[in-house]
């Protein structure tokens, strides 16, 4: 028998622009989402506003979770879900983030997707940003550039926690809310292109300032609205060996972790630490502040840290192979092997960063993102035996086993990414598969949306049947 606890949140993950489809049904304004095209393996999705109805944008239709709730919701109580991780799209609640009045279908969706998953006792853990912003924001003040977002989302996430004070427990803020650091051009993270000419080391920390800002008065207002909320971070793990034995390599590990730390360290310890000044030395950037700001990052800080895991990577002071990523990348690990999107597959990868990230803060951790993007077939016989799908699973299961048996973390619960396929928010391909569930959909939007439950759902259903004892 493991050490999981009795309660422990097995589960899935989705966010909206990526799952609900519906995109201007019931009053939803555009997200920076639904002006994205998209791509395929090794491309950068093109941006293209306004939209042109011969083009085909991913997010528009989505995987239609919007009219399949139920059956997905059924679905995923079948596999015996305890817990379900999804986003709210702010755009469905203020369709131009800044509207006077909320848009009340909106509401009403989250409603009866909330009602539907308690019902089948499943635990909603919700996303308030997950890649994902009203497209106006954008226009009209520049985005997260603007201090300005700091009130309008605090705004909106006093208004959805509110409306689902009894129905949602645990709340994440910001999704990866690291990767506005990694990425060259953070639209999905912040909505932003950077400008020619602008300074991008002085935007990015005065975006994820406003980000941070925005997570601490959401916390602090959260606990106003119902103390017993769990409300976390959310970060991306970027999971880093030093190239060699070599110390200047390991100083080289250092670093990388440097800009995911800077939003750890202010989330979980409520101030800007060493890490954070050394990372701003390093990139020399400077933002501003206002009176009082340290004092709201000191309050709201989180109860529990969401990271998402995915591969490991390596880094030295010698030129090394560059393997591929979501969007932390880092050098080729000869010991791992890849996936067909070029990422390194490691799962004792994951016990490190478990380790890493409780040694660091000890906190409840809580896996919300883990999984294999790949091609699946489908047999003349309609099943889909997607077995290494279920291995690179249940390898990362016993690892994460491992830190909770052997190093004695404290982890809440794990949830897959794309438990049902959804759309990749990569590339926006559908071709690239995380889900226990088929979607009879394809990369030029052509598909009836069919579920079709494939070999791992069934052996995922097993998993938690047996509180991970049967992998
Ligand atoms: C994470 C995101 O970065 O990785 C998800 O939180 C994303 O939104 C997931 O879908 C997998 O990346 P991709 O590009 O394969 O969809």
């Amino acid at each position: 028998m493991n050490k999981l606890r009795k309660d422990f949140l097995w589960g899935g993950a989705t966010a909206a622009n990526q799952f609900e489809g519906a995109y201007n049904i019931d009053g939803k304004g555009l997200t920076i989402n639904d002006v994205e095209l998209g791509a395929s393996h090794g491309q950068t999705r093109q941006i293209l506003d306004p939209i042109i109805n011969s083009k085909y944008y991913p997010s528009h239709e989505a995987v239609d979770f919007y009219h399949h709730y139920k059956e997905d919701i059924k679905l995923m109580a079948e596999m015996g879900f305890k817990s379900f991780r999804m986003s709210i799209s702010w755009a469905r609640i203020f369709p131009n983030g800044d509207d006077a009045i909320p848009n009340e279908a909106g509401l009403e969706f989250y409603d009866k997707v909330f009602d539907e998953l308690r019902k089948y006792k499943i635990e909603p853990v919700v996303t308030l940003h997950h890649f994902e912003l009203p497209l106006n924001l954008v226009k009209k003040y520049g985005a997260w550039r603007s201090r300005k977002l700091v009130d309008l989302a605090v705004r909106y996430a006093k208004l959805v926690m509110n409306r689902y004070k009894n129905k949602v427990k645990y709340w994440m803020t910001f999704n990866e809310i690291n990767s506005l650091f990694i990425s060259d051009q953070p639209w999905h993270m912040a909505g932003i292109i950077y400008k020619k000419g602008e300074n991008k080391a002085d935007t990015m920390l005065q975006a994820a300032h406003h980000q941070l800002l925005a997570s601490a008065l959401t916390v602090i207002e959260g606990k106003k609205i119902n103390p017993n909320f769990k409300i976390g971070c959310m970060l991306l793990y970027p999971c880093t060996y030093a190239a060699t034995c070599r110390p200047e390599d390991q100083i080289c590990a250092r670093n990388k972790l440097l800009s995911t730390y800077y939003f750890g360290d202010v989330q979980v310890r409520g101030r800007y630490t060493n890490t954070c000044t050394s990372y701003i030395n390093q990139i020399q950037g400077t933002f501003k502040t206002e009176p009082g700001d340290d004092a709201i990052l000191a309050a709201g800080v989180v109860d529990f840290i969401g990271f998402s895991y995915y591969f490991s990577a390596i880094e030295g002071i010698e030129k090394i192979d560059q393997a591929e990523g979501n969007l932390s990348t880092g050098g080729r690990n000869p010991y791992l092997k890849l996936t067909d999107w070029g990422w390194q597959t490691d799962p004792i990868g994951l016990r490190n960063s478990l380790n890493a990230l409780y040694d660091r803060y000890q906190k409840p951790l809580f896996i919300v993102e883990n999984g294999l993007g790949a091609k699946d077939k489908i047999n003349s016989d309609g099943t889909i035996n997607d077995d290494y799908r279920i291995s690179y699973l249940r390898d990362h299961i016993k690892a994460m086993i491992d830190a909770v048996d052997i190093d004695n973390v404290d982890l809440i619960g794990y949830e897959t990414w794309g438990p049902i396929d959804l759309i990749s928010a990569g590339t926006g391909e559908m071709r690239k598969r995380y889900g226990f569930i088929y979607v009879d959909r394809n990369d030029n939007g052509q598909g009836s949306f069919k579920r079709i439950p494939k070999a791992s759902f069934y052996w995922y259903k097993q998993v938690i049947a047996s509180n991970g004892n049967r992998l």
